[in-house]
């Protein structure tokens, strides 16, 4: 790769990174084949170019520009306030740059429980501008209209069952989903998704026994997020599992990093030499 001068260096960026070498992207048959051979893979979420490139070069498999935007990026005290319009060039700027991973666009509150007619021209959006590679939605039995009119339209989905976020006040707040009687409930739910052709299952704030029997009894990947170890995949919020977030967290969160103190800790040096007259430098003038 030629070297550039300084003057010729983007001073603010100017898109993704190059990435260093062409990898194989992630499909959705290989997420398959992993559950297949007990091979465990990880997803995040992401809603920009650079968290995306970070995760992509990490091995992450799956890139989620989930509806959690709302609460994460945008600063909406739920998932439900994000619309289409918000949540697609959010979805745009990580498929541009994720090389390797799956990128899943979440379908907001609204724009698939209608119809499957519906959910189809929402998801046809997703692909189209988003650049998603499939999409996920929130829903189980009552959703199979939706999933099987998608995935014959040749759009991958992706279901999310146990605790969605959408159905907060429907669900009488952040409660797990599927103790005692309600687990068949689950399983049940599991097995229309599958049956209607999704290709893997998000499976929230679910006991981890019923959570580990539903991903024994299908043939589709599990992803869990509060549902225990026993799924064939995890996914965390990345501003919970990397602490850009900070004070409560869930039960399930599982903090790997303190981004929070890495950004106060370098504006609070930034902003002292800026005052002390130490920045710029000579070496930052021309
Ligand atoms: O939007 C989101 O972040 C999600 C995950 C919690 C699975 O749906």
């Amino acid at each position: 790769m030629s070297q550039s001068t300084p003057e010729e260096t983007a001073p603010y960026g100017s898109g993704p990174a190059p990435v260093a070498a062409a990898r194989r992207r992630i499909r959705t048959h290989h997420l398959r084949e992993m559950k297949e051979r007990g091979e465990k893979f990880a997803m995040l979420t992401s809603y920009d170019m650079y968290t995306a490139a970070a995760f992509d070069d990490a091995g992450i498999e799956v890139l989620l520009v989930g509806d959690s935007a709302s609460n994460n990026v945008l600063g909406n005290e739920t998932s439900i306030p994000i619309t289409v319009d918000e949540l697609l060039p959010l979805t745009r700027a990580v498929s541009r740059a994720a090389q390797h991973a799956l990128v899943v666009g979440d379908l907001p509150f609204g724009s698939y429980q209608r119809s499957p007619e519906q959910a189809y021209d929402t998801a046809v959006r997703f692909m189209k501008e988003g650049g998603a590679h499939c999409v996920k939605l929130e829903g189980g039995a009552e959703m199979t209209g939706q999933i099987e009119l998608l995935t014959r339209g040749g759009i991958p989905v992706m279901a999310h069952i146990g605790f969605t976020p959408q159905s907060e006040h429907a669900l009488g707040g952040y409660r797990v989903q599927g103790r005692g009687e309600t687990a068949q409930r689950i399983l049940a739910d599991a097995k229309a998704i599958e049956a209607a052709g999704a290709f893997a299952v998000v499976m929230e704030m679910v006991p981890g026994e019923v959570a580990a029997e539903v991903t024994k009894q299908l043939s589709i990947p599990t992803i869990g997020i509060g549902a225990g170890n026993g799924c064939d995949a995890q996914v965390l919020v990345w501003q919970d599992a990397f602490g850009l977030r900070t004070g409560k967290m869930a039960r399930f969160v599982k903090q790997y990093a303190d981004v929070h103190a890495v950004l106060t800790d370098g504006a609070q040096k930034y902003a002292a030499e800026v005052r002390s007259g130490a920045f710029p430098g000579p070496e930052h003038t021309f």
